[in-house]
């Protein structure tokens, strides 16, 4: 089979390497990919979205299956460019990509098929927000309705910033088009877990938790980013959290999108907050986590390419989804600066040292080969990800895998899994 991937991150670079291991597989193509991704896959220069281009490149090479890694293209429909040809493509078409697109959408979706969330009003003008702000309870929080880089929530202590906030997004569209809608939800407190899942339209099945850590900087202190590390599995997400979520929230947030004519083929990613009130879906997206990936696929046992053509065939139940039981840590080393403005362009040395080692992996996030040197190429560089017996050892492992790589201005967390020593 030939393989065509869509991206160039750390995910993908995991995406590309779980599907190189497919005993289907002969050949894998990655567009516009990065220079870690040159390693398992051949690198295309075309860009995400630029759907014709990639749609021609397929046809010519006569690509079996495609996988859409990124948000921007499956919100913008390039599974339907896709299927309109013919093509077989992993992911959810247009209107169901819409679960990740529109916030407003997912919490009216959440709303009306009961799946527990934060209470929210949604606001398609600035005036009317400013007037709900004035008898809100705070902190609340707001959210652009569209797709803003991860970037278009706010948290706002004080009604002053609030206001300040609503005016961000809906007047000075700080978030562009992202902000003409947005959603105003009630604050809640608890452990965030992301749990990715593989739909196949009817059925789901649950890969393993993992826990991001979106903030900059050491103690959840700085601003908002990507994500700077994850853990899988997260020894808060229990048997009991399971059961809720399976029997409340996974299974109905699928029906739900039947019932409203979007059935949802490919990834749905449950951003959960459990609080002491229950787990509650803080957001979906329609795609793996970045960093979540590079935890999740390295413990998972299965044939990745055959859960993709399940999917694309409605054949889920018959796929045994198993994960090892062990543990995998993934550090991100970012260009000093990230997220906000940073230098590119330095040579990363030591990347050989990851040669050969079963259980050690450096995901290459933002990299570019120059005048045949690797160097970097992106605000965040490289996931240096271990596998390990349990969190403590891969998150020993991966640390010490963080020391084996240098470029100028590499910056890290240093606390990445500190959340296990409370568990
Ligand atoms: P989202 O993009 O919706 O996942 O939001 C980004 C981050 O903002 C989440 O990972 C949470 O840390 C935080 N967040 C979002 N919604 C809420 C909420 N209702 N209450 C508290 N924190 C939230
Ligand atoms: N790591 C969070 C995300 O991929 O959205």
């Amino acid at each position: 089979m030939k393989v065509l991937i869509v991206g160039s991150g750390g995910r993908e670079h995991a995406i590309a390497w779980k599907v190189a291991k497919s005993p289907k597989v002969d050949k894998i193509y990655c567009a516009p990919g990065n220079a870690g991704i040159a390693s398992v896959a051949e690198c295309v220069d075309i860009k995400a979205m630029e759907f014709d281009k990639l749609v021609a490149f397929a046809k010519e090479k006569q690509i079996d299956l495609t996988v859409v890694g990124m948000d921007d293209p499956l919100v913008g429909g390039i599974v339907d460019a896709f299927e309109k040809e013919g093509l077989r493509v992993f992911g959810p078409r247009k209107n169901a990509a819409i679960l990740e697109g529109s916030k407003a959408f997912s919490k009216d979706l959440m709303k009306k098929y009961d799946i527990p969330t934060a209470a929210y009003e949604n606001f398609n003008d600035a005036e009317a927000a400013l007037k709900y702000l004035e008898t809100a309870n705070m902190p609340i929080v707001l959210k652009a309705d569209g797709l803003a880089l991860g970037k278009g929530v706010l948290i706002c202590n004080t009604r002053e910033e609030a206001i300040a906030g609503v005016k961000e997004i809906m007047t000075d569209k700080k978030f562009g088009d992202a902000g003409n809608k947005m959603v105003i939800e009630e604050f809640m407190t608890g452990r965030e877990v992301s749990v990715l899942s593989f739909v196949d339209g009817k059925t789901i099945k649950i890969m393993t938790s993992a826990q991001d850590h979106k903030r900059a900087k050491d103690g959840d202190q700085g601003l908002n980013t990507g994500g700077m590390g994850t853990f899988s599995p997260s020894p808060f997400y229990t048997k009991e959290v399971d059961e809720f979520c399976k029997k409340y929230i996974y299974q109905k947030t699928v029906d739900a999108m039947r019932e409203e004519g979007r059935e949802f083929k490919g990834i749905i990613f449950f951003g959960l907050m459990l609080t002491k009130n229950g787990p509650r879906v803080l957001e979906y997206n329609a795609r793996f986590g970045d960093p979540e990936t590079q935890v999740v696929l390295p413990r998972m046992k299965n044939d990745i390419v055959e859960v993709f053509e399940a999917c694309i065939d409605g054949t889920l139940d018959k796929i045994d989804l198993q994960f090892e039981d062990n543990a995998a840590v993934c550090v991100c080393l970012a260009s000093d600066g990230y997220p906000v403005s940073y230098e590119k362009g330095f040579e990363i040395k030591g990347l050989d040292s990851f040669k050969d080692k079963d259980s050690y992996f450096c995901f290459h996030a933002g990299t570019a080969l120059k005048d045949g040197k690797i160097v970097t190429n992106g605000g965040r560089v490289l996931g240096i990800t271990a596998v390990g017996a349990d969190l403590k050892e891969a998150r020993k492992n991966a640390y010490e895998a963080t020391k084996w790589v240098d470029f100028d201005n590499k910056y890290m967390r240093n606390d990445i899994g500190k959340a296990i020593d409370e568990a």
